[in-house]
């Protein structure tokens, strides 16, 4: 029996249809993940392998934290499912109210989602509905950043700017896209680059174009995550912020990766001094224990549906999802929450920062790296291509990993880490040492 396929067989592993995954590939050469404590997953073959981007970028606390489990049992034994519309249970409210607690000022009402791209979708519509709520309903127009990447429904993927997820799918919303800021002159900079700020000017032109009369909302992540870790320039958010302000436009910052915790705060906005007008969260928020998201409004936004809302039985938004704030979920993110906060997980993220940065950096002088970036706990290099086949070295230098003990992301032509909060310095330097190792290998055809 192959010990890689934990007991499974062909059939079983051919009827799932896995998600962002060569299909073909893996179902040749399974990773199966059966297990997780702390900073490693097991895997079906008994080995220890270190989690370098906390699972998805959701376990920053680390794996199999007994007090999320601890409330999740006790809140199912409690009430199970109580229903998300027209009624409520008590840990969405008091959830909602842990959650603006770590916003920046003004964003204080919270609508529960089950997954990123939920919250991604929500927001768009949010910001198109308020337009129409303060009688200016031209302004339907979303624009998103080249690069960008806003989860996989079909306003996310409108917005969206990497091309791959956007091709075989047909025709999207009519967006607009900003030019992203991955500058050549701005390789190898540590934190956020110098150079770039002038790249928002670019949403003057859209405005020129389309007008703002019609233009509802921009939406970026503050530091792009999918794409390969792409730290904002210096002043770039904060002239977008700007421009947005002089002009009547949304600004919203999906922080699906940005928070609570991986850039060392509770959110990009507070770090980079830039407030959004709605804020999208997911992933840490239940350490991925649960699926769950929730996007944050300032509180002009909910007032404004709430004082065009008819008569006040009437539902003032006709969006939701049957598990939104599903009492489970809630539970995982409070317990999470406590944890984030007991354990000072945000301090500890913001230190091993400067770790990660410096270890990582190390690595610039290896064959086939075309770039090195790093914003609070993650990290990601570009890898020169190989000819005609420009995704093949990352996937193989993380398969080198994976034999090494270590996961990490291979995304496009970028290889991406996101180690856990939780980390110690010595397990950075470890993974950072198989990477250089593998990338050797990889560079001399091993
Ligand atoms: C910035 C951002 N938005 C949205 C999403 C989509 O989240 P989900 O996969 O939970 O739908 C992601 C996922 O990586 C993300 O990074």
């Amino acid at each position: 029996m192959n010990d890689k396929l934990a007991g499974l067989t062909q059939t079983q592993l051919d009827a799932h249809w896995m998600p962002y995954t060569g299909n073909r590939q893996f179902k040749r050469d399974p990773r199966i993940i059966t297990a997780a404590d702390g900073c490693y997953y097991t895997s079906a073959d008994g080995r220890p392998i270190f989690d370098g981007l906390s699972g998805l970028w959701t376990c920053g606390a680390g794996h199999n934290r007994k007090d999320i489990a601890k409330a999740i049992s006790q809140q199912l034994a409690k009430l199970d499912y109580a229903p998300a519309f027209q009624f409520g249970h008590p840990s969405s409210f008091a959830l909602a109210e842990r959650i603006t607690q770590l916003m920046p000022e003004g964003l204080n009402r919270v609508f529960f989602t089950n997954s990123g791209s939920d919250a991604v979708e929500t927001s768009l519509k949010i910001a198109r509905a308020y337009w129409r709520k303060k009688g200016l309903a031209s302004k339907t127009k979303l624009i998103g950043r080249s690069k960008g990447y806003h989860g996989v429904n079909f306003g996310g993927v409108s917005v969206g700017g990497i091309g791959a997820n956007r091709a075989i799918f047909g025709p999207a919303l009519s967006t607009s896209h900003l030019p992203h800021t991955l500058l050549s002159e701005n390789r190898f900079s540590r934190g956020q680059p110098e150079c770039g700020a002038h790249l928002a000017e670019a949403l003057l032109d859209i405005i020129d174009l389309h007008d703002a009369s019609n233009i509802a909302a921009v939406i970026i992540e503050p530091m792009a995550g999918s794409a390969g870790v792409l730290p904002p320039p210096e002043g770039y958010l904060q002239r977008l912020r700007d421009i947005c302000e002089q002009h009547q436009i949304l600004l919203i910052f999906d922080e699906v990766i940005t928070a609570f915790g991986r850039l060392g705060s509770a959110t990009g906005a507070e770090i980079f001094g830039v407030v959004p007008d709605i804020l999208n969260t997911a992933k840490q928020l239940t350490n991925g224990v649960i699926p769950m998201g929730a996007v944050v409004v300032q509180q002009e936004i909910y007032e404004s549906f709430l004082q065009q809302g008819g008569p006040d039985y009437q539902l003032e938004l006709p969006h939701g999802y049957t598990y939104s704030a599903h009492p489970v979920a809630c539970a995982a993110a409070l317990a999470t929450l406590d944890i984030l906060e007991r354990d000072n997980l945000f301090k500890r993220s913001a230190e091993l920062a400067y770790i990660l940065e410096d270890y990582i950096h190390q690595l610039r002088n290896l064959p086939l790296i075309y770039d090195i970036r790093n914003c609070g706990l993650a990290a990601a290099l570009t890898i020169e291509s190989a000819p005609g086949e420009p995704l093949l070295r990352p996937f193989l230098i993380a398969l080198k990993m994976w034999d090494k003990g270590f996961y990490i992301r291979y995304s496009g032509n970028t290889l991406q880490l996101g180690v856990p909060f939780i980390s110690r310095s010595e397990e950075i330097d470890g993974l950072i040492n198989a990477l250089a190792e593998s990338i050797l290998e990889v560079a001399n055809g091993q």
